[in-house]
């Protein structure tokens, strides 16, 4: 049976017979011209698929020609030979591109994978491995590809003590209290799968962070586990705590323009250095939900980034700076406040700076519009920060591949700084012209024995490295990749599980919120419906974002409300300003509008929502039977884990829509549509 732990490097036996011949040949003879960690990483991961594709060890060889049928290295190691046109080629492909592809030398035909640099073999390998596991490898055809993002990083919302924010998976795999002489097998494995998708960054902590993390005690834990990482090509970020200097470092300040604060995060980090001499630098979340920052020092967010930046410069480090911000004193719309605060420093942050703004200006809703800082400005560089952890999307009990709604974000028009820009244009720098480019995402890992909780979320994480490495790729065609890596080679349950993957965002949207409803969910712990939540901060309530009342609902963000709208490219301002323009999917989002207002659809508003509620409970329990036919094709303990889960989410499709219908009738007044299922 299978639990899940080998994650979509689950090498299963080959059935088709010639395949199997032909990876047989090839893993015979497999000779690398040069020397490296990570070419001992790659004999380890061959001899792992081998023994179980095919069931022998592969036979590595120690001299080029005799016998060798697989040739591994850089494109300098194998220089000699290669053709020009291959070396050219090769080049092009930058730090972490591959080649594979037959090469004809000396009347012989060798099959190479090459790179400019060894994890670019890394990368090469795995995605050969992978073309092997889903049967599309041709040895006769050649593939390049190289990463369109420099960084693709993993944050883990991990505490020392192992806890996990908003983790739904157990607790962190980073066993702080053993490290450093204690190393997990576990590391390995989780770097081979970040590896085997391209992810080349990880931030160990939560952004909520603790300065001690920061102390020398820490800095060797997490040396350990750079040196694991480094061999894979990842490199090791964690969170700094814009108060440190007070709370590790003696000060009474952490003024950013003091000189005794300046010094002691050039300290801090050539001590860091010392140990992690490829240490990717720092993430920080500084003055939002009550973290402390330059404000409280009446600086702005340059100064603030500025100040880490500079200590982390000389050593080639990077500062990744959230967007995320919002407090207590600003009454405005929360939703304008990181343009209002970021767009006015535009131009003022370090080359090394990244600003890593989430996709939506909310808070990682089922559904946002992207946000309005991408475009906005046009000398700050701009990373994306991606949710894989279902915060408000089902946490571990529900199905939602969310590699759908990054695809929306990433494909959304942005209309600047050029009238063709879309997010992924900016981010990977296509539009934007930046050079330093950044896609991160919330990690749903934890200590479960299949690390996500939920079978499924393993797709999100593979989605999300997938996208990062090219984030023009269909959410299809990656469901699609990990169908065939995590179940098998068939046909007819890839097409069944991979409508249910397809059609679950979408489903999930209407049986949560909506139509732009937003932020209805239960306070804190941000689990199951709650409308009606109320008091305490106005911008943590569900009131202050759907507003309904007797004539209506929604959030008015035009020109008659917050006007957030207007940080939107004016093409953009215009048309979704407009209630009949807007895509219906933001309405709400923009708009108060009247119960009767009319909907493409013919249908009144209030007959829509409950259209919708119900449609996405009906598309919930059709992915459950979908799921149970599938039970003869799959293997018994993967099959019964997500046909339980299922069947929790069909229930909490039902509690979602039960309860915000029921609980805006209350305001509406008006009957039930007759084609929908009465809720109760
Ligand atoms: C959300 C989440 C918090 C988290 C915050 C952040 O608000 O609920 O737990 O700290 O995002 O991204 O910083």
């Amino acid at each position: 049976a299978k639990d899940g732990y080998e994650l979509w490097l689950d090498y299963r036996p080959l059935e088709n017979a010639n395949l199997k011949t032909e990876v047989d040949r090839l893993f015979s003879g497999v000779f690398f011209f040069g020397q490296s960690p990570t070419y001992e990483i790659i004999r380890k991961e061959l001899e792992i698929s081998s023994q179980q594709m095919i069931e022998k060890a592969p036979v590595f060889s120690m001299e080029r020609l005799a016998k060798t049928q697989v040739w591994m290295g850089t494109r300098e190691e194998l220089s000699q030979v290669l053709g020009l046109d291959q070396q050219v080629q090769i080049r092009e492909l930058g730090e972490d591109g591959y080649w594979r592809g037959p090469i004809d030398f000396q009347g012989k035909t060798y099959y190479a994978i090459v790179g400019n640099r060894p994890v670019g073999v890394l990368y090469g390998v795995f995605d050969w491995l992978k073309s092997i596991q889903t049967e599309t490898f041709n040895p006769k055809t050649e593939k390049s590809d190289s990463p369109k993002v420099k960084l693709r990083m993993l944050n883990h919302w991990d505490n020392l003590d192992r806890t996990v924010e908003r983790g739904y998976a157990g607790f962190s795999i980073w066993d702080w209290h053993k490290l450093p002489g204690y190393i997990d097998p576990r590391y390995i494995d989780y770097a081979r799968a970040n590896a085997s998708l391209g992810i080349n960054a990880v931030s160990l902590t939560n952004v909520n962070a603790n300065a001690r993390i920061l102390t020398t005690d820490f800095m060797k834990k997490a040396k350990v586990l750079a040196d694991l990482f480094r061999p894979y090509g990842i490199k090791v970020f964690l969170t700094a705590r814009f108060s440190a200097p007070m709370e590790i470092g003696g000060l009474k300040t952490a003024d950013p323009l003091d000189p005794a604060v300046s010094e002691f995060w050039k300290k801090k980090t050539d001590e860091m250095y010392s140990f992690i001499p490829d240490f990717g630098g720092y993430l920080v979340k500084a003055n939002s939900e009550g973290q402390p920052g330059p404000h409280e020092y009446q600086r702005n967010h340059a100064e603030g980034a500025n100040v880490l930046a500079d200590a982390l410069a000389p050593h080639g480090g990077i500062l990744i700076w959230r967007a995320f911000v919002y407090s207590h004193e600003i009454d405005e719309d929360r939703h304008k406040q990181a343009n209002l605060e970021f767009e006015p420093l535009d131009g003022k942050f370090r080359d090394n700076v990244i600003i890593q703004v989430k996709n939506g200006a909310i808070d990682f809703m089922p559904r946002e519009p992207f946000h309005p800082l991408f475009g906005a400005v046009k000398n700050t560089n701009l990373g994306m920060e991606f949710q894989i952890t279902q915060e408000y999307l089902g946490q571990a009990t529900q199905l939602v591949y969310l590699a759908p709604m990054w695809e929306e974000v990433l494909r959304s028009q942005t209309y600047r700084p050029t009238p063709n820009s879309t997010v992924a244009g900016i981010i990977d720098g296509t539009d934007s012209g930046q050079k330093l480019t950044l896609m991160a995402g919330v990690s749903n890992i934890g200590t479960d024995r299949n690390w996500t909780g939920h079978l499924f979320g393993q797709a999100n994480w593979f989605a999300f490295g997938r996208q990062a490495w090219d984030p023009y790729l269909t959410s299809a065609e990656v469901a699609e990749e990990w169908i065939k890596m995590t179940f098998g080679q068939k046909p007819e349950a890839l097409v069944k599980i991979k409508e249910i993957m397809l059609e679950s965002r979408e489903a999930a949207v209407n049986y949560m919120t909506p139509l732009g409803l937003h932020h209805i969910m239960g306070r804190s712990h941000h689990y199951g419906p709650a409308p009606w939540v109320e008091g305490g901060r106005a911008d943590w309530t569900s009131l202050y974002y759907h507003l309904a009342d007797s004539l209506g609902i929604g959030f008015d963000r035009t020109g008659s409300g917050s006007n957030a709208i207007a940080q939107y490219a004016p093409e953009i301002a215009k048309a979704w300003s407009d209630p009949n323009q807007i895509p219906e999917k933001y309405l709400l989002w923009f708009h108060h509008l009247p119960w009767d207002f009319k909907l493409k659809s013919g249908k009144t508003l209030w007959e829509g929502i409950g259209l919708h509620y119900d449609l996405g409970v009906k598309t919930a329990r059709k992915m459950e039977a979908d799921w149970k036919s599938l039970e003869a094709d799959l293997d018994s303990e993967q099959f019964d884990h997500v046909r339980q889960l299922l069947a929790i989410q069909v229930q909490e499709a039902e509690w979602w829509r039960n309860a915000c219908l029921l609980y805006f009738q209350t305001f509406a007044n008006r009957p039930f549509p007759a084609e929908i299922e009465k809720p109760e």
